[in-house]
């Protein structure tokens, strides 16, 4: 269903408490809920926002449509968590309740700074043409929660060799100063991100454009993240715009990295390898990533992608965020581990060894919504081995090695539910 702009503007303020009860017990007679992945109550949800860890909990935001599952008017919601692995709900955020965030509080991160969490998120507006105008905006949360933002803007308006596309503004200190980078357009529609310094927070000084090796690469960089690990610079960011080669940039967009020396904060330079998605699966994008206490860099990631209908937009939700993912770098690569705390779910463990030749085999007492599984294959010199999902006459997913093409495989051409089949429904690497 085409959702007409006032009702994608609609506030979640002005849904009457029937319109609410109806929409949730439509969300959750949804056989999709999930299980351990953060979801929305109602609507849909995209990217992680201002994930941090603050006055001893995790704090993780994420992007949110309350009232259906369409990108409409976008709101903070807040969970937190003390383990990474039970989130607690913490209601809403921020609200686009200011004039200059009006049509949408967009996506931004956090850093504590005195004793209190400062979320950094861009203000959307659109004019009476529809142009946008963004504003790089700041709320400050204290340790009891309470959220408020500043009366007005940091940074009002793009420089000029730049669009109106100039948004997420990711925060981090070096030394005595606060640096940002901001993903944005220049005027000849090529993406690119800019880095921004601040001494206080409030005054904030345009420092230059990141200068990389990757050329003209897209039309938008969304959601930036730089950051060092074990010596290196890792700088993480949301092309929109590539075109699809071999096996890669096969999404509708891009979630990757490059990784190569750090960022020379005079020169605005960075000197890195090749570009490499960070998720060679379906649907995956504009991730985020925060330090925690025992010095972990972890990662974030919205399960999802804009511009594609879901099985569950029916049931009025749409979309979850990935399992936080511990990242080290490991011959010139992200390696990327679910956290180890996830192991505190497992609970009745099932065994299983055989020798299959030219053949299947069906597992029974490896049933449920929800397990891990780890598989460990001989191969010996098998053309090609893996495991089939939720098998059954129609449907399977699969999962495998082709040792041939040396490819690792995902088929989801008969998962059940079509999802961006014209993305393709096979992804390899
Ligand atoms: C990425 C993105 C961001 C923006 C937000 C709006 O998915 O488009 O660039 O801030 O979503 O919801």
């Amino acid at each position: 269903m085409e959702w007409l702009r006032e009702q994608k503007y609609r506030r979640i303020e002005d849904a009457s408490e029937d319109e609410m009860n109806l929409l949730l017990s439509k969300v959750n007679r949804c056989p999709w809920r999930q299980t351990f992945h953060v979801q929305p109550v109602m609507g849909l949800l995209n990217d992680p926002n201002g994930f941090s860890f603050f006055n001893g909990e995790y704090h993780l935001f994420y992007q949110w449509h309350p009232l259906g599952p369409v990108h409409g008017l976008k709101y903070w919601y807040h969970t937190k968590s003390k383990d990474l692995v039970h989130w607690e709900n913490a209601g809403i955020g921020l609200k686009p309740d200011a004039v200059f965030d009006r049509h949408g509080v967009y996506s931004g991160s956090a850093n504590e700074n005195d004793g209190k969490l400062h979320l950094f998120y861009t203000g959307n507006t659109r004019d009476e043409n529809s142009v946008r105008h963004p504003y790089q905006c700041i709320a400050v949360m204290d340790s009891f929660g309470n959220i408020s933002k500043l009366d007005k803007p940091v940074i009002d308006h793009a420089p000029s060799r730049y669009t109106e596309h100039f948004r997420d503004p990711k925060v981090w200190k070096d030394g005595n100063k606060f640096y940002a980078v901001i993903g944005a357009q220049r005027t000849d529609e090529t993406g690119c991100a800019v880095l921004y310094s601040s001494l206080d927070l409030l005054e904030w000084t345009f420092e230059g454009e990141i200068g990389t090796e990757l050329g003209r690469f897209g039309y938008m960089w969304e959601c930036p993240d730089y950051f060092e690990l074990q010596n290196h610079g890792v700088f993480i960011f949301s092309p929109q715009g590539l075109e699809p080669a071999g096996e890669r940039y096969r999404n509708i967009y891009q979630a990757g990295y490059v990784l190569g020396g750090t960022l020379d904060l005079r020169e605005k330079t960075l000197r890195h390898g090749p570009f490499a998605e960070l998720d060679r699966g379906f649907d995956f994008y504009a991730p985020q990533t925060m330090v925690d206490p025992a010095g972990r860099r972890i990662l974030i990631g919205w399960m999802g992608l804009p511009e594609i209908d879901y099985p569950t937009d029916p049931s009025g939700w749409a979309h979850c965020l990935t399992l936080p993912r511990e990242l080290t770098v490991h011959g010139g690569k992200l390696i990327q581990q679910p956290v180890r705390e996830l192991q505190t779910l497992r609970k009745k463990e099932a065994r299983a060894a055989d020798t299959i030749f030219n053949d299947a085999k069906r597992y029974e007492g490896f049933t449920g919504a929800a397990y891990e599984l780890i598989c460990e294959f001989a191969t010996g010199d098998a053309a090609e081995f893996g495991i089939e999902f939720r098998a059954g006459d129609k449907n399977k997913t699969v999962v495998k090695y082709d040792a041939v093409q040396k490819k690792v495989i995902l088929d989801r051409t008969l998962s059940g539910e079509p999802t961006g089949v014209e993305y393709g429904t096979v992804r390899a690497c």
